[in-house]
């Protein structure tokens, strides 16, 4: 019967199977996970959902003696395309392709706004190529549908320093979904990596692929719960019985002293040992913190030439949408908060009230390094997403949260 009906018919109900037996997108438990097949992943150097815990460490497949040297096949009618982020045009049209399509809540109420800046700030730190950021273009109309970026980074993974890269961003458009575009992006960046001698990547997903190397949750503070409440935002602090009038004074902040002073060079403490996982190069740490003077908002405290504290956070806009009166969302993403001086919940306070007093509506951190010992203190509220992170040709043991130091943009 399927093959009497068009071409297209026969792709919407292929689609829609799709759609149906796997539910929407990648699975959210490990549990979930380990009942279906991932036939691409299954293929590629990674550790296996049902592998017991590494006790080894090193790459799995042995350094390539020679890299593919053509372009992976895209389906018929679509082709590779250059994008040079230098071209303000297509910076545009790189955040129009991730702004209709990248991820949304499941609800379909708010989806991220990226701006050029922090496109820029994301995909551009020091050493990045422009071979690494993929594009797809439609041939008949040169329409850009399709997305994935490398960017290079050093991580140390336990006692190992290793030249990687980080993946992300990968995005295709909502028409052409459930067509195994995403495995060809897949596959060309990383051939596009191994021609720069680089085998080994580190990414995060919110679902679960084989097979995450650590597993972390995302923890909210709300700093305008009034809105919060009324576009719906999924934090369980704002649940239950809770009003708008016991949310504002249960959330409400204290103006406290305010301890922190202007940002420091930032070569006064790139050394600082702070990561297991660690992008730590001098331009490297000055391109994540001080990329420019508002993106993102970095700021440390010294003691007698020493640094003692320091807080750093990124900020995602996001479009509510279909809402009568709120039309964005501004959230304030923790990158790094340490300290040796200041107790970590009272740097971590005062950084709430920077927050609040530069717009943001909600403060958003993963419950890593040291940070579980201020989320209750502080009126944090669990959300409904997980970040899991993963190494693409690596094994390592399971890493534990609090050794987990790299926050993925
Ligand atoms: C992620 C996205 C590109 C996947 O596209 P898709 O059309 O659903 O998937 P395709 O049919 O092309 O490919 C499916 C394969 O990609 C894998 N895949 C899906 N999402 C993935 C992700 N985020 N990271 C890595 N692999 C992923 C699937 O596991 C599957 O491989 P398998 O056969 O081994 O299970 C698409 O859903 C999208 O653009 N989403 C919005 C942006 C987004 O959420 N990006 C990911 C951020 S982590």
């Amino acid at each position: 019967m399927l093959d009497a009906l068009p071409e297209e018919k026969q792709q919407e109900i292929q689609r829609a199977l799709h759609l149906f037996s796997l539910g929407k997108g990648l699975p959210r438990t490990l549990e979930e996970a380990s009942r279906r097949p991932y036939p691409f992943w299954d293929t590629q150097p990674v550790p296996k959902l049902g592998d017991d815990n590494a006790t080894t460490h090193g790459p799995i497949e042995v350094d390539k003696a020679s890299v593919r040297e053509e372009p992976y096949s895209l389906p018929q009618g679509f082709s590779w395309a250059p994008l040079d982020l230098g071209d303000p045009a297509v910076l545009r049209e790189l955040c129009a392709l991730l702004n209709e399509n990248y991820m949304e809540e499941d609800d379909n109420t708010s989806r991220f706004d990226f701006s050029p800046e922090y496109l820029l700030w994301a995909l551009c730190p020091p050493g990045w190529l422009p071979q690494w950021h993929c594009g797809v273009k439609v041939n008949t109309n040169q329409k850009l549908v399709g997305f994935i970026a490398a960017v290079p980074t050093n991580i140390r993974i336990y006692d190992t320093e290793k030249r990687m890269v980080q993946v992300h961003l990968l995005c295709v458009h909502k028409k052409l979904r459930s067509k195994r575009m995403a495995p060809v992006l897949i596959r060309e960046v990383t051939r596009r990596v191994n021609l720069q001698g680089v085998y080994q990547a580190v990414y995060t997903a919110s679902g679960v692929l084989p097979k995450p190397v650590a597993t972390c949750r995302y923890w909210h503070r709300s700093l305008n719960p009034r809105k919060l409440i009324e576009v719906n935002f999924p934090i369980s602090s704002l649940r239950g019985n809770m009003t708008v009038q016991r949310a504002l004074k249960l959330n409400r902040l204290l103006e406290v002293s305010v301890w922190l002073g202007p940002p420091l060079w930032p070569t006064q403490f790139f050394s600082f040992p702070l990561f297991l996982l660690s992008a730590g190069s001098p331009c490297m740490f000055q391109s994540l913190f001080f990329s420019n003077e508002h993106h993102p908002v970095s700021l440390a405290q010294s003691s007698g030439g020493v640094l003692t504290d320091f807080v750093s956070f990124y900020t995602m806009v996001s479009r509510v949408l279909n809402h009568p009166v709120h039309k964005g969302l501004k959230a304030a993403h923790s990158l790094y908060c340490v300290s040796s001086s200041t107790p970590l919940p009272d740097l971590m306070e005062d950084t709430l009230f920077l927050a609040k007093s530069k717009g943001f509506d909600v403060f958003t951190v993963l419950d890593l390094m040291e940070n579980t010992s201020f989320l209750e203190k502080l009126k944090f509220g669990i959300g409904d997403k997980s970040l899991h992170y993963y190494l693409y040709n690596w094994r390592c043991p399971t890493i534990g949260l609090k050794m987990v130091g790299l926050v993925l943009l």
